[in-house]
C-alpha cells in the first residue's frame, strides 16, 4: 500500500470474497478485486494479504529474500 486510497474498497472487496470463499486460488482473488483500482502498486502484495488472511502460504517477498526491484542481489 501506499497512498491508502484504494484500502476500505480492498478491505471489504476481500471480506466479501473470503466469506464466499474462504479459500480462493490467486486467480479467483485477483478476478475478484477486478473493479478495485489502485493506481500506486502492482496489486501483488494485496493479493498476498489476502490469500495470507484466507491462511494460505504465500511466497516471501522479494524485500525477505534480499533482492531488490529487479531481482538483483543487494550488495549490502
Ligand atoms: S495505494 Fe494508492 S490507490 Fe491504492
Amino acid at each position: 500500500m501506499q497512498c491508502g486510497f484504494c484500502t476500505p474498497g480492498m478491505v471489504m472487496t476481500a471480506a466479501a470474497l473470503l466469506k464466499e470463499n474462504p479459500k480462493p486460488s490467486e486467480a479467483q482473488v485477483r478476478a475478484y478485486l477486478e473493479g478495485n483500482i489502485c493506481r500506486c502498486t502492482g496489486y501483488h502484495n494485496i493479493v498476498k494479504a489476502i490469500l495470507a488472511a484466507s491462511g494460505q502460504d504465500v511466497a516471501p517477498s522479494r524485500r525477505n529474500n534480499q533482492r531488490g526491484f529487479f531481482g538483483r542481489r543487494r550488495s549490502e
